[in-house]
């Protein structure tokens, strides 16, 4: 027959439940805190993470462009570069249906310099609507934004030889493509790699990065290759001549001045319809040849997902394929009073033991998880894990 547990049994059987719980609890404490890289037994090798944040097209209102921004953690409440993300990126149509050309502008570039001192980046693109305006297509420029530049003619000079027109041939690309993490590649390297350069990684390594641009890369185009500098160079030649020309009175109420007289088929092709500004077959054909095609864009770009603006849905960010097309323009500007959102993107990378302690090869486990962020709520779009080789 069992004892009855006296009262000292009682006693020290509660102090010891605690002792165990304080333990058990403070491990807890330090693991939820960890900022120290974690590191593998087997070797010195740390994890890796990274996040991303992109924001489509934003048309001249800089009020719903700060909170986007604040809401994805990019900047803080005074509007600075909160050093809280790796990197932003912006797919471009800045300007245009609102009167903040100038603000938004400047403050990206003023983002940009923190970003760099904060050892962040930033990747910044031209839009439909900045080459409308580079061009000297200026539908959708309102009288009162062209008063916060002056004039026609300050704008026209702004816009070409001016800051702005600086900044978007400096810092402004018509696609690029990044790596998830920066020890997988710097932002906007060539894939394939250049032939003579070290060998690139192993699949499915080499296509851990995304690309952006604002409209598509629709497969039929030809400069998909090599993957981002085809397309970035012909768009900085035509940028060049747009800006070095004598600036066209705008349209309206003049003639459309179309591309200058030199500019090659190639550039001509850039901004065409099936071209990388304003290609919206990606959010708008039908599912099933969507989905065929995309994995031959992907393969050929040296990539996972394509990210790109322009084609708004005013409910939410738009994935598709699971996840191989977001789309994620939602009107962001109160010129349509869509949603505010951010596409969120998190990247680990973490060592973990080969099965084979023979094999030179390292292998890490990958986690991408993807999130639609809104002002109350996210939608998560991508959650995958998998195991990755590569030396690392
Ligand atoms: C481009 O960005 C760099 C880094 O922030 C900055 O130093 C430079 O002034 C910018 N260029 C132009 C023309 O705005």
């Amino acid at each position: 027959m069992p004892a009855r547990p006296t009262r000292r049994h009682i006693l020290s059987f509660i102090s010891l439940a605690a002792l165990i719980y304080l333990v058990l609890y403070s491990r807890d404490v330090s693991n939820s805190h960890q900022h120290v890289p974690l590191r593998d037994v087997t070797d010195n090798r740390i994890a890796r993470s990274t996040r991303i944040v992109a924001v489509g097209d934003l048309h001249g209102d800089i009020g719903n462009a700060q909170k986007v921004l604040e809401m994805a953690r990019v900047v803080d409440s005074d509007g600075r570069w909160s050093g809280d993300v790796d990197v932003f990126v912006q797919t471009g149509d800045i300007i245009d249906r609102g009167d903040d050309t100038i603000k938004l502008f400047d403050w990206m570039e003023d983002l940009r310099s923190q970003a760099q001192s904060a050892g962040g980046q930033m990747l910044s693109h031209l839009g439909n609507h900045e080459w409308m305006n580079a061009i000297g297509d200026w539908r959708y420029v309102h009288q009162s934004e062209i008063k916060t530049f002056g004039d026609v003619s300050a704008r026209q000079a702004m816009l070409s030889t001016g800051r702005i027109g600086r900044a978007w041939a400096a810092n402004y690309t018509t696609t690029s493509r990044l790596p998830l993490h920066p020890s997988l590649g710097a932002p906007n390297d060539d894939f394939p790699p250049p032939a003579g350069s070290a060998a690139g990684l192993p699949v499915p390594l080499s296509h851990a990065a995304y690309s952006f641009v604002h409209g598509g890369l629709a497969l039929g185009y030809p400069q998909l290759s090599p993957f981002p500098s085809a397309i970035n160079d012909i768009g900085l030649s035509l940028l060049r001549k747009l800006q070095r020309r004598v600036q066209p009175p705008p349209h309206p109420p003049h003639a459309y001045p179309g591309l200058p007289s030199s500019a090659t088929s190639e550039e001509h092709a850039l901004y065409e319809s099936d071209g990388p500004l304003w290609y919206r077959g990606w959010a708008l054909n039908d599912e099933k040849e969507v989905c065929r095609d995309v994995d031959l864009v992907l393969d050929k770009t040296g990539t996972r997902r394509m990210i790109m603006g322009h084609t708004p849905n005013f409910q939410k960010i738009v994935s598709r394929c699971n996840g191989k097309i977001i789309i994620i323009d939602t009107g962001i500007s109160h010129a349509y009073g869509g949603a505010l959102s951010a596409l969120n993107v998190e990247y680990t990378l973490k060592p973990v033991q080969s099965s084979s302690p023979s094999s030179s090869e390292k292998k890490w486990r990958e986690r991408e998880v993807v999130k639609a962020v809104y002002p109350s709520h996210f939608v998560t779009l991508v959650d995958e894990e998998r195991d990755v080789f590569g030396d690392i």
